[in-house]
């Protein structure tokens, strides 16, 4: 059984209580926080919203979230208990002369009790909100300030962001998450890293051929046509979660696990990132757009069918990148990023692949490839393919098969839920998962390079249908490399 540690009692206040990220996951992770012993009872949880709405009414939103919540078996009687934590302030967070005595009424304000306001709102809000907090008398320690991504949409609109928080929050006050961080398989790549001398001699440009990056998603607009439109899967994934993968696979090992060591090690990973140039971008780089086609055997609209307002969308909904980290370990070892909507399955992976043996003794068309896949999700797993003999006589046949470490079957544990653990560190006060500002604006400046070579090239999305792997150029530019991308059998 695994054990929790209970936090110190606190105080979270929810900006954008009934909005879609605090229904669908914030709330719900309090939620089993509260069933697995860690959250005090003297903790309050206090929702607001523009719109009014008594505290029952809202206990009531809350308790439809946590039932709809996957895997949560229902427990009547520790609902009781959880829901008087849960409060309701009607504030519009933005206006210093909004409702804060109502909040503040409510706040234990004592000098040691962490009180975190949590900005699940719109990212052009979040300057405005900090700002009252500030005026309201509310930011000083041991306040933190937690900020969801994107912050801002290219590096001149995030430093705007992070110096109007910064008027108000000390740097060691706010907390950029970014979700991918609070995932165990995620969590578990430093480990896998840096508790097993196994891999360490054999993790840079001597032994690896080349990095996979993969995070496929089934799923579509899913209701968020305005945001994603305007963002595209550049900055919804690539800017955030995949580089922060790429990061955690090329870093250094870093001094310690305190809040700076991981990322000053992360940051340099960023730094050493080649930009890629306007005339190599249609080599280097694939965008996509899913039109209509088949998934899971069913009929699935195309992007633009799905936009409310079909008017020739360009955003991209598919991204595959060949990256380089330009630094002593990582010389000429390609890191292939791939993210999409509507492709053929839910997946991700890490796919290390080593070199060939450098003298191949067993003839052509026998491979002598190793592979370590780390499956983030959906089923978690650890493999590393090895070259096998397959048993029988007549010949010497040559099998690649992989030495299996799957997390359902070692832990046979529910698997908690990325934002449960980041509450919980941030109730902590502990920094280490979440991106520091440098950080968020080195992975911009990457980012910002890419989209002007797309824009001065003109490169437009390639169509893919729903359900596929996206665009046919995507495999193209692993295959001009002699590679594929990796497919389990
Ligand atoms: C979010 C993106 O950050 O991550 C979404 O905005 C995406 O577009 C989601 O669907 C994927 O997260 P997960 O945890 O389901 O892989």
């Amino acid at each position: 059984m695994a054990k929790f540690v209970p936090v110190e009692p606190f105080d979270i206040v929810i900006f954008g209580g009934t909005g879609d990220l605090s229904r669908r996951k914030l709330l719900p992770a309090l939620y089993h926080r509260w069933l697995d012993g860690q959250i005090p009872p003297t903790s309050k949880i206090i929702g607001t919203a523009r719109s009014e709405m008594a505290t029952e009414a809202y206990r009531k939103v809350a308790r439809e979230a946590c039932e709809a919540a996957s895997g949560i078996s229902w427990d009547a009687a520790e609902w009781a208990k959880f829901e008087k934590l849960i409060h309701y302030v009607m504030i519009d967070a933005t206006r210093p002369d909004a409702d804060w005595p109502s909040l503040k009424a409510l706040l234990t304000l004592d000098a040691k009790r962490p009180r975190v306001f949590y900005l699940a709102t719109s990212p052009h809000l979040y300057v405005d909100i900090c700002r009252s907090i500030g005026l309201a008398g509310l930011a000083g320690e041991p306040a933190r300030v937690v900020l969801e991504k994107p912050i801002g949409t290219d590096l001149e609109s995030a430093r705007a962001i992070n110096d109007g928080v910064g008027e108000v929050f000390s740097e060691r006050q706010v907390f950029r998450i970014d979700h991918y961080l609070g995932k165990e398989t995620v969590q578990n790549l430093m480990v896998l890293r840096f508790a097993n001398m196994l891999f360490e001699p054999l993790w840079s440009y001597n032994y690896i051929d080349h990095v996979q990056i993969t995070v496929a998603e089934n799923l579509g607009l899913e209701g968020r046509a305005d945001y994603y439109d305007r963002s595209g899967a550049l900055r919804d994934m690539v800017q955030n979660h995949l580089l922060q993968l790429l990061c955690l696979t090329a870093m250094e090992p870093p001094n310690d696990l305190g809040d700076d060591a991981i990322r000053t090690e992360k940051i340099k990973v960023l730094n050493a990132l080649g930009p890629i140039a306007a005339d190599q971008v249609k080599k280097q780089t694939v965008r996509g757009q899913y039109t209509s086609g088949l998934q899971d055997g069913k009929p699935a609209k195309g992007y633009l069918e799905e936009l409310s307002s079909a008017t020739g969308s360009t955003t991209e909904t598919f991204v595959a990148v060949k990256s380089e980290v330009k630094n002593w370990r990582w010389a000429g070892v390609p890191f292939y990023l791939r993210t999409g909507k509507r492709m053929s399955a839910r997946h991700s992976d890490i796919v290390i692949q080593f070199k060939p043996a450098p003298h191949n003794i067993f003839g052509q068309g026998v491979e002598t490839v190793n592979r370590l896949v780390i499956r983030l999700q959906p089923d978690e797993a650890v493999r590393l393919f090895v070259q096998i003999k397959e048993p029988g006589p007549g010949g010497l046949r040559v099998k690649s098969l992989p030495l299996n470490l799957s997390y359902a079957e070692s832990f046979m544990l529910r698997y908690p839920d990325a934002y449960e653990r980041l509450l919980m560190d941030i109730v902590r006060g502990n920094l280490s998962l979440f991106m520091r500002r440098d950080e968020v604006e080195a992975a911009w400046r990457w980012v910002d390079g890419l989209i002007e070579s797309w824009e001065a090239s003109r490169y437009l999305p390639e169509p893919y249908p729903a359900g596929t792997d996206g665009p046919l150029s995507a495999a193209m530019m692993m295959d001009r490399d002699g590679r594929d991308w990796w497919k389990e059998a």
